[in-house]
């Protein structure tokens, strides 16, 4: 098995990779600022890792965030907001929470609500069980808006206040459409 130094936990792991077809629906990302150390496959053209720690760094391009789990989640999900070449994020649908009002509801331009459940994928990339919880898939930037409407990837595309784009049906509302 790959030394996963501290990312090891308790519970196993804290490392669940995204599962390879998502990325691939997405199209190519500049960075992903959240990597493993040892990772099976590439996210992106660079990647920063626990060891660089990726909050403390440049970022540039278009960005890939599923970020380290846990209370720190929203500093990746501003971080992402704010940087202007903008980005998809993937977390769970905890819509509730305030990390999701303060970073998704209230920053996000577009929410794909995922139909079904993810698998995500060991460090050593073998599959593992079903989620726990829903996830989706968020757009920050007008770019990224386009992207979850064409990717192909089933669930419920909601449009939200924030959305810079004429691409959204409801300039200041929330509109919702469907994805294959
Ligand atoms: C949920 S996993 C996602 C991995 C990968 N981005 C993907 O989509 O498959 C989160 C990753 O963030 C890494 N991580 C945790 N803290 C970090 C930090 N400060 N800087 C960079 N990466 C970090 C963990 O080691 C873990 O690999």
């Amino acid at each position: 098995m790959a030394n996963l130094g501290n990312e090891q936990s308790v519970s196993g792991t804290d490392v669940w990779l995204t599962p390879p077809y998502i990325l691939e629906a997405l199209g190519e990302f500049d960075l992903d600022p959240c990597s493993p150390v040892n990772r099976p496959w590439d996210t992106a053209k660079k990647h920063f890792t626990v060891e660089d720690d990726g909050l403390a760094q440049e970022w540039d391009g278009r960005v890939w965030c599923n970020p380290p789990y846990g209370p720190p989640m929203s500093k990746w999900l501003n971080r992402l907001a704010h940087h202007p070449d903008g980005g998809i994020a993937l977390i769970f649908a905890r819509t509730e929470t305030k990390a999701f009002f303060d970073s998704v509801w209230d920053k996000a331009d577009a929410i794909l609500f995922l139909k079904g459940r993810l698998r995500f994928h060991k460090p050593d990339g073998s599959l593992g069980g079903t989620a726990g919880s829903p996830s989706v898939l968020i757009a920050y930037g007008e770019q990224e808006v386009s992207v979850l409407q064409s990717c192909g990837i089933g669930g419920k595309l909601v449009y939200l206040n924030n959305a810079h784009s004429a691409l959204s049906p409801l300039r200041f509302g929330v509109g919702v459409s469907d994805s294959p």
